[in-house]
């Protein structure tokens, strides 16, 4: 199972060993690099020793990755007035020039591959393998919306009109943008929202997730590198009541593109709306999931195990995309299970950083007691089905949560999202299939979603009934690629949006017609 993964959008299979070796030494000489990240704005700023911040390893929380100048609230506000002011000069930029800045960004976080691998795992507590995943979709993120970008915003559309008189319409940026985004993916989504909002002729404050600031300071000095002029892409690493309140309630921001809970997602809505005298604002938001599959009779247990083990695990479970909740039909669930139970008995938890490990730790402290409070609470009910066991010489230093497996009545009983390495499992009869679509559907989440069964028309239609934004069927339900699974949610999971599709720099650009009666 694990001596092979996809890589990236290319589809390549390769053997993970062999591939990793030169990376791996690369790699090496980076581990004991001490950053010190600060905020990069269109004016420098002094040091304060108040607001440095030290960063630890979520493997091991006795050794530092470095330290993290946070932004004040003055230095957030002379940064708005920058971006603001910047605005028409980048917006008349041509498309050109922009992409190009993309693409040679691309090629720069390619050449510093394994440093950022390195910082994933150092700083984000992420397993080498997918330290490649997030660089690589980082790397099509740029590349691909670079090409959508030449296609939208360079020559005008030439509409139809009466004799006389031209029409055309014109494509821009809208303005200032905030772009906040998660610690889960440090390069990736960090990555994907700049540049598509910088892309679209817009300017960017980018406040990055507290967890994983020193990672967003190297990926900005390299988009500097790449030419991006410092007051259109700006980066200021704080907290939401500091720094994201200032970019939420100053009426100079255009709107926002933010990843991350869903209740943060509430609360920047509100903030944004409850500005005096500001434009109507643009809020493209990717939340939480509660993703659930449904395995019918005839699927494959091995096949569904399989992709329940990569879907619930990889990662530490924390991708939005995570498989949550699985539904296995009466006549197939113990077979199911006990496969399953025998695989999590061999999944070896531990450093992100030997490829021996196939579950690294979880991000910080306060998630893994989340985490544990609600496996206490359902094993004080009796409901465990399988814990993977963790070893105290590889975990005792670090924040490690155990892959766990639940059963539970049914979605409704989940409060919320549990963001990490546990498993919910719900057996249902044939003739209750109908409601079980409907619970799903009336959770209110809508992010990713999975069903095995080699019945095609069922499947098909179960595909067709669930509202979210990604299914899948007889696989996993992660790792969507750029420009192939578009990726993003409705309901509480969303606003809709799709990173990585054809249509998201839409969102991030005004349209404007312009009739001339000659
Ligand atoms: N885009 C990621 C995935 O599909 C989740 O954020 O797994």
């Amino acid at each position: 199972i694990y001596g092979e993964k996809r890589l990236n959008s290319r589809g390549v299979n390769l053997n993970i060993r062999s591939h990793y070796d030169p990376l791996m030494r690369a790699m090496k000489q980076c581990m004991d690099t001490t950053y010190e990240a600060r905020p990069l704005l269109a004016f420098d700023v002094a040091t304060d020793p108040a607001l440095v911040h030290d960063v630890t390893c979520p493997y091991d929380r006795r050794k530092t990755v470095g330290s993290v100048l946070w932004t004040s609230k003055e230095q957030a506000e002379r940064a708005v007035d920058a971006a603001w002011a910047a605005f028409p000069r980048w917006d008349a930029t041509p498309v050109a020039d922009r992409a190009a800045i993309l693409r040679r960004f691309a090629e720069l976080m390619e050449e510093h591959m394994p440093e950022l691998m390195a910082l994933c795992s150092r700083e984000g507590g992420k397993l080498l393998t997918d330290g490649v995943d997030e660089i690589r979709e980082a790397v099509d993120f740029c590349r691909y919306y670079a090409a959508k970008a030449e296609e939208l915003f360079g020559e005008p559309i030439q509409l139809p009109g009466p004799t006389g008189e031209s029409n055309e319409l014109v494509m821009s940026g809208k303005g200032v943008f905030a772009a906040i985004s998660p610690w889960n993916f440090p390069v990736a989504i960090f990555c994907g929202q700049m540049v598509a909002t910088a892309v679209a002729g817009n300017t960017v404050l980018a406040k990055p997730a507290e967890q994983t600031s020193i990672i967003a300071h190297r990926v900005v000095e390299l988009l500097y590198q790449a030419g991006m002029p410092r007051d259109v892409v700006q980066l200021l690493p704080g907290d939401g009541p500091t720094v994201g309140s200032v970019l939420t309630g100053d009426p100079r921001i255009t709107g926002v593109v933010f990843t991350g809970g869903t209740d943060t997602a509430q609360v920047i809505n509100r903030s944004l709306a409850n500005r005096e005298n500001a434009p109507l604002p643009t809020l493209v938001a990717e939340t939480g999931g509660m993703n659930a599959m449904i395995v019918d009779s005839t699927a494959l247990p091995e096949q569904v195990v399989n992709d329940v083990i990569h879907s619930a695990f990889q990662s530490a479970g924390q991708r939005c995309s995570a498989l949550r909740v699985l539904y296995l039909q009466d006549d197939v669930a113990d077979r199911v299970i006990e496969i399953l139970k025998g695989a999590m008995a061999e999944l070896h938890v531990g450093d992100p950083r030997d490829l021996g490990t196939d579950v690294g730790p979880v991000i910080d402290e306060e998630a893994r007691k989340g985490l544990q409070a609600h496996i206490d609470k359902l094993k004080g009910e009796g409901r465990l089905i399988a814990e993977t066991r963790l070893d105290a010489t590889h975990t005792a230093d670090g924040t490690f949560i155990a892959p766990t497996a639940f059963q539970i009545d049914g979605i409704e009983a989940l409060e919320r999202e549990q963001f990490g390495p546990i498993l919910h499992i719900v057996r249902y009869k044939s003739q209750e299939l109908d409601d079980v679509i409907d619970s799903i559907n009336a959770r209110g989440y809508g992010l990713t979603f999975g069903v095995h069964s080699r019945n095609e028309s069922f499947a098909e239609e179960i595909a067709r009934r669930i509202r979210v934004g990604n299914v899948y069927v007889n696989r996993d339900i992660i790792g969507a690629v750029v420009g192939v699974q578009p990726f993003g949610g409705q309901g509480f999971s969303g606003t809709g949006p799709k990173a990585g599709g054809p249509h998201y720099l839409l969102r991030f650009a005004t349209e404007k017609t312009v009739t001339i009666n000659t």
